[in-house]
């Protein structure tokens, strides 16, 4: 290429509009406010059978006998009885196999998993299950089946067991599965006439995300990691809340040994009549413990959520008695004040031991707590002031993360944002599900926010058209466009995560979501793909970008363009974001100034030519982010990209110095 000729195109580019280019200048030189490392996170919540059922790799449903209807998940066939007298104190029940009275009989049990048990070709399952025979010995047979098989014997995998004692003890067995199957059942039966008890059954996959033992599914562990997010706040959401105060998420229950630790009901099961599942409880096999270990794992920060002693809002709706009132809140304050030990204590406190018990005696270095999840009114104000106080007081370095309530505006939305100024929260959690229309409204959200006060967290959001498509390519779009404002305002919005995180194709009550799975496959939404692609193009500053002198947010006159740019000091990466929100293709220029001598750029490009698009189980990579790469002119004035974006487009820049 002859670059003597471009000169004098570049150098036009830079002084005017390229032909009917829109012109975006970005000053390359003047690096702006860092942008935070935690920008583009997750939240995780139970909702959707995201934990038991999803990213928590047990296998067995009710494995402890302890849901409300004990033997609820499990078919039990020939002399089942349940008992309350086992060997762990907040799990008692357990299930006691006799003979059934005749050879030719058989006395088991059945599980059915979730939505079916999935297992895939190849891989490692590990059986354990707590178990006694009161006679001394007995044996039991584990099988691995197809109820609705065809072939000769229902069974694919078969194990036998035998128990050697009279007292409570743990066995296991590894069973290989001959092949994949989404729905298949765990079938464990008497053989012979000695009775045996089972409790604890689990059946869990032996590679795990990370390898950790009682850990996460390794496909839908690894798909949170590939998302590279800065903060995982967990465990929700509305679960944090409870219906009442009994079903409220109390962490303590949720560490120390899995076969002790007392189930919950999610509040999930009955949330929307039209799809409820009577058999979702939260076995806290996923607990704080784990939280904190996957985000280690993932590379993020950690940000629990604590209850403030108030139970969900919407199912008790101004009602000041299902709260806890305010002069009874201490056992609260001091559940935030212990998890913070427990997070950060050396081994010699009392919740610093714990966690070295449990492996892992380094602290895992909490910065941040959120207090309620989405609160809102008096009633939150005044029980949050005391939590404010006493965290402050005893850890003054930890963050706190108000609620601004359910809307991203209104008088709800406003006073929660006076409030938290007032108790000097350090940050504070927004929450918007809109529609499409809202998304490409708010471009300019965050521009006229008191730098002042607390920060932001967009700590739930997510673009759909209620009632009529979930998780499309156009909603992503809208997204993506949104984000630039997050992006220039990275002194203004230090976190952010999309909401929810996970669904099970069969056991969803909320969309759309980030990712779906069912038992044995996933897949991510064009919405994934927009996250990630922020989140791993995030750079280190902000860089000034305009268009006409004026920010790129689909602005009058600017065609549905919006756009945004970072740069990266550690790799001299300067990253601009550019989505053409329009129905047509555009020309744009992107005038580098400050930059003469730019690498070709690398682009990324996430499109579609059907807004209604989606990704799917059978088709998991319709719509992916592709990469190419976009021609840089240097020019005397500076280096300029001329490119012709498509109709409903993100497009990613990557021009190096
Ligand atoms: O993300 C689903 C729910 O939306 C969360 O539980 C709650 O915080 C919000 O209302």
């Amino acid at each position: 290429m002859n670059l003597k000729s471009l000169l004098p195109i570049a150098l036009f580019a830079c002084l005017t509009c390229y032909g009917q280019s829109h012109v975006m200048d970005i000053q390359t030189n003047k690096i702006g406010v860092p942008v935070p490392k935690t920008m583009y996170g997750l939240f995780f919540e139970d909702i959707n059978y995201a934990a038991d059922g999803g990213l928590y790799g047990e296998l067995v449903k009710n494995r402890s006998f302890e849901f409300p209807q004990h033997f609820m998940g499990w078919k039990t066939f020939g002399n089942v009885e349940l008992k309350d007298d086992g060997p762990f104190k907040r799990c008692p029940h357990y299930a006691e196999l006799s003979y059934p009275g005749h050879n030719e009989r058989r006395t088991g049990i059945q599980n059915e998993g979730y939505f079916g048990i999935g297992v895939l070709k190849g891989e490692d399952y590990r059986f354990s299950v707590w178990a006694k025979a009161p006679q001394g010995s007995a044996k039991i047979r584990i099988q691995l089946i197809d109820e609705s098989s065809m072939e000769d014997r229902q069974e694919f995998t078969s194990e036998d067991l035998n128990i050697t004692s009279s007292e409570w003890k743990k066995y296991e067995i590894v069973i290989k599965s001959p092949r994949t199957d989404n729905k298949s059942n765990l079938r464990i039966y008497l053989v012979g006439n000695s009775t045996v008890d089972l409790e604890h059954v689990s059946l869990f996959p032996v590679n795990t995300f990370k390898n950790r033992p009682n850990g996460m599914r390794r496909d839908l562990g690894q798909a949170l990691a590939d998302e590279h997010p800065g903060v995982l706040r967990f465990p929700g959401g509305c679960i944090v809340e409870g219906t009442e105060l009994a079903t409220r998420y109390q962490w303590k229950n949720t560490i120390g040994p899995v076969e002790n630790r007392p189930i919950n009901e999610n509040r999930w099961e009955f949330t929307f009549d039209n799809r409820f599942f009577p058999d979702y409880f939260q076995s806290f096999g996923l607990g704080f413990f784990e939280y904190f270990q996957l985000a280690e794992d993932i590379g993020a920060e950690p940000l629990p959520v604590l209850n403030v002693g108030m139970v969900c809002q919407y199912q008790n709706w101004e009602k000041e008695s299902a709260h806890v009132p305010v002069n009874d809140l201490n056992p609260y304050i001091q559940d935030c004040l212990d998890l913070i030990q427990f997070a950060n204590g050396d081994t010699t406190t009392v919740w610093g031991k714990k966690r070295a018990e449990m492996g892992h005696p380094a602290p895992f270095n909490l910065k941040m707590i959120a207090v309620g999840n989405e609160q809102w009114g008096d009633f939150y104000f005044k029980r949050l002031e005391p939590f404010v106080k006493a965290i402050k007081k005893a850890y003054p370095k930890i963050q706190i993360v108000g609620s601004s309530g359910p809307d991203p505006d209104g008088k709800n939305f406003e006073a929660g944002w006076n409030a938290m100024r007032k108790l000097k929260a350090d940050l504070v959690d927004e929450h918007f599900y809109r529609n499409e229309t809202w998304f490409l409204s708010h471009g300019l959200r965050y521009e006229s926010y008191d730098r002042k006060g607390p920060k932001v967290f967009a700590g739930e959001y997510a673009c759909h058209e209620t009632g009529k498509k979930w998780n499309h390519f156009e909603a992503s779009l809208y997204e993506a466009a949104f984000m630039t404002d997050l992006e220039r305002n990275a002194d203004m919005v230090y976190l952010s995560s999309y909401a929810p995180l996970f669904a099970h194709i069969e056991g969803w009550q909320w969309r759309p979501d980030l990712i779906w799975f069912d038992n044995v496959r996933m897949f991510k939404s064009c919405s994934y793909y927009v996250q990630q692609m922020y989140a791993m193009n995030k750079g280190t500053n902000v860089l000034p970008m305009k268009m006409d002198g004026k920010f790129i947010a689909g602005q009058d006159g600017q065609d549905g363009l919006f756009a945004s740019s970072v740069y990266d000091k550690d790799t001299r990466t300067v990253i601009v974001k550019v989505i053409n929100t329009y129905n047509a293709p555009q020309s744009v220029s992107l005038n580098l100034l400050g930059m003469k001598s730019g690498k070709d750029a690398a682009t990324i490009t996430l499109t579609s030519k059907d807004m209604d698009a989606e990704n799917t189980l059978d088709n998991p990579e319709k719509i992916i982010p592709v990469n190419g790469s976009a021609t840089t002119i240097n020019g005397a004035k500076c280096s300029v990209i001329n490119d012709e974006l498509p109709a409903k487009t993100f497009r990613l820049y990557k021009i190096k110095r």
